[in-house]
């Protein structure tokens, strides 16, 4: 396919839409298809061949629309009316209204608003398509531009220059550590010629994180573009995706889009004509925390049980089959397109000093508004929960918030004018991860909500390492024992030294980690921890 071929297919496409007067998008991303959304989608095309309006309307399958709390969600287009909780018997009623006659509010369902602030406050750059295109068709990326940037880079731009522009826009890694991306992506480029590659790391497996799966269920030609440009910056031919067997939907559109890409010549040799070359595969993973860790995956992709290893040397230089392998997670990829059409300068206009452009969250927990959400960094925690978010439901106190999910911490009520950046969260002794934000109300324990996570990390330690495998266990047997109200002052001191010495001599990430939930409750809710403690401690009779 060259440029042409290209434009041309775009437009035909977009001629296509604009012979129907109106486009009926059914969110048909995982959240909705459990609330019954595939059933949904049959009535309304049942219910538009009954009114006879084939020729005037399309119902199409799109990706998240992002109020996932509310789904099945339906949005009528050209007036963006965007329909919650819709059900197939819905449909007739959804159809009907369409006349712009007076209409019968009668089976309608609930209407969603548009200028609330959870939708008025995002920025959707990751998610620009997700909701407008049917991630199944390719027609419909390219209809929206898709894979102009890559043309643009493999035609003006050379490697080095697409580094650059990365690195100016500041773009820092989305999969948790928010190392900059331009940085990584020179340090493949300078190794040596030969066997390179580029991994897309989807393997996410924080508890209460969906960003990733919902990205690559929405747009998932934007992933392979993003891949694409980062393997002709950096020198690399080969490209895996590594994605856990719990997403199949996510597995099943990334195949299909990998196959239309093949078929259009946009992925395999030459492509657009050029002398670059870039394929893709995707390996499936068995659904283990750790293989999200980068020297882990690489393991698990090369067929080997996934356990870390320390490091250096890193992935960047010693990687897949020790060849330079440059990793990156999913939203740091659905980043790259943009960055190259828009420009770096407009990119590192958005955000903070150090963190630049925007990070979709998963807003979860006890909170009225659920779903997923792309803010500009900077937005403080307070907009996140309270105006975005809605607050607790029933008019409940909000006591905090968790990110960075079983790495993280808890950000308290009154540190909620907080801005979201990779610094200040840090500062609050958090992180900002991948992007789970669960929010938690009055009556949730914060000792329960440390055991939580300590038991996901006891059930996914690798075992390699004693501090982890034995430290975790011990850590959630303490955190029992206070929970038992069993505990004393001495298990206090203890939990205390035992996580910080399994954050200080484990091998990876995981173990390094593990303790932060603890040591985030211990620094901001004590007092839960020491009501929990047995009245013969509190008396003085210490028993060690
Ligand atoms: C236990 C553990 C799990 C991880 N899981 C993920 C994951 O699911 N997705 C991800 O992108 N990064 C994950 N990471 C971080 C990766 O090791 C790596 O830093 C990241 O994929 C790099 O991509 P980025 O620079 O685009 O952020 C994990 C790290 C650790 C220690
Ligand atoms: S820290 Fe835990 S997960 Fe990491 S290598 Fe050690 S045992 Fe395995
Ligand atoms: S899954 Fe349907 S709105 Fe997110």
């Amino acid at each position: 396919m060259d440029l042409q071929e290209l434009l041309e297919m775009g437009k035909q496409e977009r001629d296509r839409q604009d012979l129907k007067q109106t486009r009926i998008r059914c969110c048909t991303a995982a959240g909705c298809l459990s609330s019954g959304a595939a059933a949904v989608k049959n009535s309304l095309e049942a219910a538009v061949t009954v009114a006879n309006l084939e020729d005037s309307v399309e119902v199409c399958g799109v990706g998240c629309l992002r109020f996932c709390g509310r789904g099945a969600l339906v949005e009528i287009d050209p007036h963006r009316i965007l329909y919650e909780e819709v059900t197939a018997e819905n449909a007739p009623a959804i159809i009907s209204a369409l006349s712009g006659e007076e209409r019968n509010q009668e089976g309608l369902p609930v209407q969603g608003d548009r200028q609330h602030p959870f939708f008025a406050l995002q920025m959707p750059i990751v998610l620009e398509n997700s909701g407008k295109i049917d991630p199944e068709r390719i027609e419909e990326y390219i209809a929206v531009g898709g894979y102009q940037q890559l043309h643009h880079v493999l035609m003006e731009m050379t490697p080095q220059e697409v580094i650059e522009e990365i690195a100016k826009s500041g773009l820092r890694g989305r999969g948790g550590g928010g190392y900059p991306t331009g940085l990584k992506w020179a340090t493949v480029a300078k190794m040596p010629k030969g066997q390179k590659y580029v991994v897309c790391n989807a393997d996410e497996g924080d508890p209460g994180a969906f960003m990733d799966r919902s990205v690559l269920e929405s747009d998932p030609h934007r992933i392979l573009e993003g891949m694409a440009i980062a393997g002709y910056a950096v020198g690399a031919n080969y490209g895996y995706i590594y994605v856990r067997a719990e997403y199949p939907l996510a597995i099943k559109r990334l195949e299909k889009a990998i196959q239309q890409a093949k078929k259009y010549e946009l992925l395999g040799s030459q492509i657009f004509d050029s002398t670059f070359d870039f394929k893709i595969d995707i390996r499936v993973g068995a659904g283990a925390f750790v293989c999200g860790e980068e020297t882990a995956l690489i393991a698990s992709i090369e067929g080997k049980r996934g356990n870390p290893r320390p490091r250096p040397p890193y992935p960047a230089e010693s990687g897949l089959w020790e060849c330079p392998t440059l990793i990156n997670n999913v939203e740091t990829l659905a980043n790259i397109v943009p960055i190259i059409r828009e420009g770096s300068d407009w990119y590192a206009s958005i955000g903070t000093e150090n963190s630049k452009g925007t990070k979709v969250f998963a807003l979860t927990g006890k909170v009225c508004n659920t779903g997923l959400i792309e803010v500009p960094m900077g937005t403080t925690v307070r907009q996140i929960v309270e105006e975005m978010g809605g607050g607790v439901p029933d008019s409940g106190t909000v006591k905090a918030v968790q990110t960075g999910g079983p790495s993280g911490g808890c950000i308290p009520a009154e540190f909620f004018d907080t801005p979201v950046d990779y610094e200040s969260l840090l500062k609050l002794g958090t992180m900002m991860g991948s992007g789970g934000a669960i929010v938690m109300d009055e009556n949730t324990s914060m000792v329960e909500i440390a055991r939580f996570y300590m038991e996901f990390c006891r059930g996914e330690s690798c075992g390699k390492c004693v501090p982890c495998r034995a430290g975790t266990v011990q850590l959630y047997e303490l955190l029992s024992k206070f929970l038992d109200q069993q505990a004393t002052h001495a298990d206090l001191e203890k939990l205390k030294a035992l996580s910080y010495m399994v954050k200080e001599t484990s091998l990876c990430g995981l173990g390094i980690s593990a303790p932060n939930p603890i040591l985030s409750t211990l620094r901001y809710f004590s007092e839960e921890y020491e009501e929990l403690i047995q009245q013969d401690s509190l008396n003085g009779k210490v028993t060690v």
